[in-house]
């Protein structure tokens, strides 16, 4: 009997051990960064953008654990000036948990920043490899004032050259290799709320992106040299586009979009000033558009080089977009645009399961540059109603201007104009 005792209690000991041990092993390798303890208020109005350093600080010091996690936590507003988090890390890989709200000073004057004359980015996280930025948290940019003092831009006289061309661009990701971004809300930026830069293998999925639909460029996503990016399960209303995909970008994948209001999905604008740009291999997939200005859009300047090529727009639904095809070879957003003999060179772009109603007319506008056509242009499957807000009961028509391509299966209204 007591060799039994003996051996229950050896057994007992043996898992009480084994428990602690995993225990330890656990609690250190979750790590848990907490803002808080760095000074952190959240009270919305005190400025914590040292707590947030520190943290930072000593999350890249740490290497007893695998994964540390910077902790944002819920129900606090933490008051932010631009701030870079830089890779120059121990740990292979960071969690940057956000459950609270992060806020940038509302006032433009009140913007401190230290590396430029003018703040081109809120929060910014340069060569950080292998990140994870999750949560259910708000990234609030509060952007309203800037858009005011953006009005005066226009006038040549009154403008407000702190805001003019200035604005900030709200989380940056730059110079990165495979990040997560998940779960976040993005709110108000006064530029762009999210931009992936000189990055590769880069994951955004279950954002939540909202501005009013008359703030001035605020692209939901955009990107510019970017490399095998996924961009899935979001809803994006904004003032620009919902996402914008710039020079320097190809392996795109984005797929379950909603967005509206908004300027749509772009590829570009590619071209400005002469430039050679270039964007290939991209696949646009289960995007419903609610009543954006355009749908899916490729636009480039006159006068520019390079390519936009292999490009597909795919099972897409267009609830009163007004152009929900477009492609526009002679983008300007002022009024000082000429035509030139050279353009950005656009070929193998694929439109399949188009369907829904358009707001205005040409639902399909096809415009390419006269001097390089357009080539392969393919509409498949594509069935576009005129909404009938307008009231004026007419058919929706197309346009197209130098374009060499086909329409297969189903195509309405009916393309006659492709070459
Ligand atoms: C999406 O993110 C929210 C937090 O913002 C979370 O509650 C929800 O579970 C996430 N959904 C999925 C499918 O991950
Ligand atoms: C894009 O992603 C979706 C979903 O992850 C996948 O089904 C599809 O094959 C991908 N497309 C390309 C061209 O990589």
């Amino acid at each position: 009997m007591a060799k039994y005792v003996l051996l229950l209690v050896v057994l007992i000991l043996g898992a009480a051990t084994a428990t602690s041990t995993q225990s330890r092993s656990l609690r250190s390798c979750n790590q848990v960064y907490n803002v808080i303890d760095y000074g952190g208020v959240g009270d919305g109005d005190t400025d914590d953008t040292q707590a947030f350093k520190d943290a930072w600080k000593d999350v890249c010091k740490s290497s007893s654990c695998p994964v540390p996690i910077i902790q944002v936590p819920s129900g606090k507003s933490f008051l932010l000036q631009p701030l870079t988090f830089n890779g120059e890390c121990k740990p292979d890989q960071i969690i940057f948990q956000i459950d609270g709200t992060m806020k940038a000073p509302s006032d433009p004057s009140d913007w401190k920043c230290q590396e430029h004359r003018y703040c081109k980015q809120w929060i910014t996280f340069d060569e950080v490899d292998n990140l994870m930025i999750r949560g259910s948290g708000t990234m609030d940019g509060q952007g309203s004032t800037w858009w005011e003092r953006h009005s005066s831009c226009k006038d040549h006289k009154h403008r407000d050259k702190r805001v003019c061309g200035r604005k900030p661009t709200g989380l940056v990701i730059s110079h990165s290799q495979n990040v997560h971004l998940e779960g976040l809300t993005f709110k108000d930026s006064p530029q762009m709320h999210v931009a992936f830069e000189r990055s590769e293998w880069v994951h955004a999925s279950n954002l939540t992106i909202q501005a009013p639909g008359d703030s001035p460029n605020t692209d939901g996503i955009h990107l510019q040299h970017a490399k095998n990016i996924f961009i899935d399960y979001s809803r994006i209303m904004t003032g620009d586009d919902c996402i914008s995909i710039g020079d320097g970008s190809s392996q795109i994948n984005i797929t379950h979009i909603a967005c509206g209001p908004g300027h749509g999905i772009s590829i570009g604008s590619l071209g400005i000033d002469g430039k050679s740009e270039t964007v290939e291999d991209v696949h646009v997939s289960y995007v419903v558009f609610t009543e954006t200005t355009n749908g899916a859009r490729i636009k480039t300047w006159q006068g520019g080089k390079g390519f936009a090529r292999n490009i597909v727009f795919e099972n897409i639904r267009s609830e009163g977009a007004r152009n929900p095809i477009i492609i526009d070879q002679y983008y300007c957003d002022h009024k000082h645009c000429t035509d030139h003999s050279s353009a950005v060179k656009i070929s193998r772009i694929r439109f399949e399961n188009i369907y829904g109603t358009s707001h205005r007319k040409p639902a399909v506008h096809i415009a390419c540059s006269e001097s390089v056509p357009c080539t392969d242009i393919v509409l498949s499957n594509v069935h576009l109603d005129d909404d009938d807000d307008d009231g004026d009961g007419d058919e929706p028509s197309t346009y197209c201007a130098n374009a060499q391509g086909h329409a297969r299966g189903h195509v309405f209204p009916p393309l006659t104009c492709l070459s």
